[in-house]
């Protein structure tokens, strides 16, 4: 197959992918957060392809996006006050919300679950191709499966070439990490993935949020939980990732300590110098969180390279932001994170 890549500037390009999706086809769209691979999520033949182009395990439900906060009625039921709330406040926007599915969803899409999760991405192109389409989208983000997430149209070409009809190029996603996903199907509300809506953000507006055990380390895959995609290892580049932690000083001298070749350095622009002969790549300004959302997964695809066994990584602390990019961070190394103030 022959992989188009269509602008998301040119109108006819996205009835061209609204026309495509309505047969089936399976088209990479630009979000806000990351590309998503999208097909027509109503059916079942075009959602099987997905599984197949990413290499994804069938037990990872799937993502509706829509073109308006409203079109949640047509696909979940029992929505409580809270969801139109956050659609109110967050949509179009990084958040997805899990709620009671209604039966036109299909089984796939859902991975077999009662419930449904819907976004209205925040990218006008790709809400645009959503009402052409006229039916909701699923879509995961475009990347191959275990492989870090896709913010760029080149990206998707490279994991997805000949395997999809077109990609939609709407130039690099802003957020750069996944939405940020909240469950409104149990009696409070829970955090199943951080992202660019923050912890602190919707406790403010829900005053009461949960933090699935998943967001906070390494769970068995044997675990049942609510966000089934959180049990695999993501985002890894081939290479081990190991995360030291600790001020940037102490954290230097410990990667100098151990660092051999055929391994490299990810950290903050400020830290570069600090770096100097282990190879260091910097992935944004440590103070300008959201550049380190945006450049993270790109800086992880760059340093996806036969020849580097090892990455050092920097993450950031705290809260916000910084809390979504920790988390995609200690996920690709597999939460190894090493303490460099303790650690000889
Ligand atoms: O920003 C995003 O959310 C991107 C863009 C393309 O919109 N999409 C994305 O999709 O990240 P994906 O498939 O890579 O991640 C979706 C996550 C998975 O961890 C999945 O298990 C979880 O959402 N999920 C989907 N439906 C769910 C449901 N009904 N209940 C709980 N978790 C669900
Ligand atoms: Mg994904």
């Amino acid at each position: 197959m022959k992989t188009q890549v269509l602008s998301a500037e040119r109108e006819e390009d996205l009835q061209l992918a609204a026309r495509l999706l309505r047969e089936g086809e399976l088209v990479g769209l630009p979000t806000e957060t990351v590309y998503g691979l999208g097909a027509d999520g109503l059916n079942p033949e075009a959602v099987l392809k997905i599984f197949e182009a990413k290499g994804r395990p069938q037990d990872n439900p799937l993502i509706l996006h829509l073109a308006e906060p409203e079109d949640m009625t047509n696909y979940c039921h029992s929505i409580p006050e809270t969801a139109w709330l956050l659609a109110k406040t967050y949509w179009p926007g990084p958040l997805t919300m899990v709620l009671p599915a209604r039966d036109n969803v299909p089984k796939c899409t859902t991975a077999n679950l009662e419930t449904v999760a819907v976004r209205c991405p925040k990218t006008e192109a790709t809400r645009r191709i959503i009402a052409l389409a006229g039916v909701p989208i699923a879509a995961p983000s475009a990347n191959r499966s275990g492989k870090p997430s896709t913010t760029t149209a080149a990206h998707v070409l490279h994991d997805m070439d000949g395997r999809i009809a077109a990609v939609v190029d709407g130039g690099a996603s802003e957020v750069g990490v996944e939405s940020t996903i909240v469950d409104l199907t149990g009696e409070v509300p829970r955090l199943l993935r951080p992202g660019g809506i923050t912890p602190e953000e919707l406790l403010e507006l829900l005053g009461e949020l949960e933090v699935d055990e998943a967001v906070l380390g390494q769970i068995d895959a044997k675990t049942i939980v609510r966000a089934p995609g959180m049990k695999y290892i993501h985002y890894s580049p081939t290479a081990e990732v190991i995360v030291v932690s600790g001020k940037a000083e102490a954290a230097a001298n410990y990667v100098k300590r151990h660092f051999q070749d055929g391994e490299a350095v990810l950290c903050f622009t400020e830290e570069l110098p600090l770096y100097e002969g282990c190879n260091p790549t910097a992935y944004g300004s440590e103070a300008d969180i959201r550049s380190l959302s945006a450049g993270l997964f790109a800086a992880l695809r760059d340093l996806d390279k036969p020849e580097i066994q090892t990455i050092y990584a920097r993450c950031p602390e705290g809260g916000g932001v910084a809390y979504a990019v920790g988390n995609r961070l200690k996920k690709a190394a597999g939460f190894h994170v090493v303490d460099a103030e303790a650690e000889p």
